[in-house]
């Protein structure tokens, strides 16, 4: 990115920011430090906005090979901003994917110092305060956690291992290392127990009902501790199912591109009038990065599209853009099923000027494209063999990443660049 296009990114940030609440902020004044307060806007978070940090940033980001993280990485480097990525690279889903994301990134920064990998675990407190050391990341946007509703019940303690004991760890080099902004990934699944239609951050998420979804929750507590410790600045960011190209194989829409352009089977629950909120990656990417820019002393905030798609619908738009019909194995609805799911994104849009702009439609379509581009699920030089230990089709109770379980597999330390 040139820094024409650079400094336009950020005015278009900060555009978006005035439009939503009306900023008197003086942008650009100091491009390294803007921390003022927009003001004149009419809505409740009137006294919270924070304005946009403006200018360069070196960025730790952990999960770096995954989905969202790799994704979040590309976005930052193609700003201009310098990433750090630190990865076990497990496999839970096929490593070859997390390969081919790291190599992806690595063919479009090739010059030294824009992007560094780190492949370690984040738990290992020495590693981390050594990449700290070495690295001196000003701001961090941790996307690395064991992800997946059901496969936490199977073996909760690499959950609690990864995601909790991780995210500590993060947090406490953070704070030492004086970052000024952590951004990190949690889960709309904290929202299991609720009864709600639409899910605000106000209400209480007390009842989290998977190992998942409580460290999530865990790290949400815990990011209060560091904020109230150490005035760390840190956003939680509850995902809303996140899909498009290059996503997880596990998860639902993965699932369904697939099985439906090969004319496998999938498996629908109920009448397909139940309906979840599912958020385009490149939708997600923009949240994150707004959130990255603006440091907060602690916000929590959902990030999905605000509406949701019902099962019908959803199997409708693959059909229409795979140009297959569905072969449906109906059963009965699953108990425990919530007939409408979806998140509140009015703190996100007012703090943030967060909106989410892909339509479900456009966002199958996207990845079903992608999908035949790299010759479906056989051939793709770091795809997925679907095992049958991945869930056939679409599971309505999980309202996050429902996943299949996968085994811990911690690659060596290896600073590849
Ligand atoms: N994808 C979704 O729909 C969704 C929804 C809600 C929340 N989230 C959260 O968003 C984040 C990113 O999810 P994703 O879909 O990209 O998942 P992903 O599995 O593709 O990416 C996570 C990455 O973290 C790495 N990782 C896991 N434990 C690690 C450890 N201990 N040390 C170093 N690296 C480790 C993995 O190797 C993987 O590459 C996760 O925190 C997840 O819980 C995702």
């Amino acid at each position: 990115m040139t820094p024409e296009n650079q400094q336009q990114y950020y005015n278009n940030n900060i555009q978006i920011c005035s439009d939503v609440s009306e900023s008197s902020s003086s942008i650009g004044e100091d491009a390294t430090d803007v921390m003022s307060v927009c003001s004149n806007s009419s809505s409740k978070y009137d006294d919270l906005v924070v304005s946009p940090h403006v200018g360069h940033k070196k960025v730790l980001v952990t999960g770096g090979a995954g989905f969202v993280g790799s994704s979040v990485a590309e976005a930052l480097l193609a700003r201009g901003d310098d990433v750090v990525i630190v990865d076990e690279m497990n496999d839970y889903y096929d490593v070859n994917m997390k390969e081919s994301n790291l190599r992806r990134l690595q063919d479009m920064y090739p010059r030294e110092g824009r992007l560094v990998v780190y492949r370690g675990n984040i738990c290992d407190l020495t590693l981390m305060r050594s990449i700290f050391e070495n690295e001196r990341p000003g701001w961090v946007c941790h996307m690395a956690a064991r992800a997946g509703v059901r496969p936490s019940i199977d073996d909760p303690f690499i959950y609690i291992q990864s995601n909790i004991v991780g995210t500590t760890v993060l947090m406490e080099l953070s704070a030492k290392f004086d970052v000024r902004n952590f951004v990190f990934a949690s889960s709309s699944s904290v929202y299991g127990g609720s009864k709600s239609t639409y899910f605000s951050e106000d209400e209480n998420v007390d009842n989290p009902v998977s190992p998942y979804a409580a460290t999530k929750k865990a790290c949400e507590l815990l990011a209060y501790t560091y904020h109230h410790l150490y005035k760390l600045n840190l956003s939680a960011l509850r995902f809303f199912t996140v899909y498009g190209p290059r996503g997880r194989p596990d998860m639902a829409p993965y699932q369904f591109v697939d099985k439906i352009s090969r004319g496998a089977e999938i498996q629908k629950f109920g009448d397909g009038t139940s309906s979840r909120d599912y958020t385009y990656i490149s939708d997600i990417v923009d949240g994150v990065v707004r959130s990255i820019d603006r440091p907060y002393p602690y916000q929590v905030f959902n990030l999905g599209k605000g509406d949701g798609t019902s099962l019908n619908d959803f199997i409708g738009i693959v059909e229409k853009h795979t140009g297959m019909t569905a072969r449906v194995r109906q059963l009965p609805d699953q108990a425990g099923d919530v007939p409408y799911t979806c998140a509140s994104v009015e703190k996100a849009r007012a703090l943030l000027g967060y909106e989410a702009t892909v339509s479900f439609d456009e966002g199958i379509r996207r990845t079903v494209e992608w999908y035949n581009s790299r010759g479906g699920n056989g051939e793709r030089g770091g795809g997925v063999i679907a095992t049958p230990s991945m869930f056939n089709g679409y599971i309505p109770t999980d309202m996050a990443d429902n996943d299949f379980a996968g085994l811990s597999r911690v690659v060596s330390v290896d600073r590849i660049q």
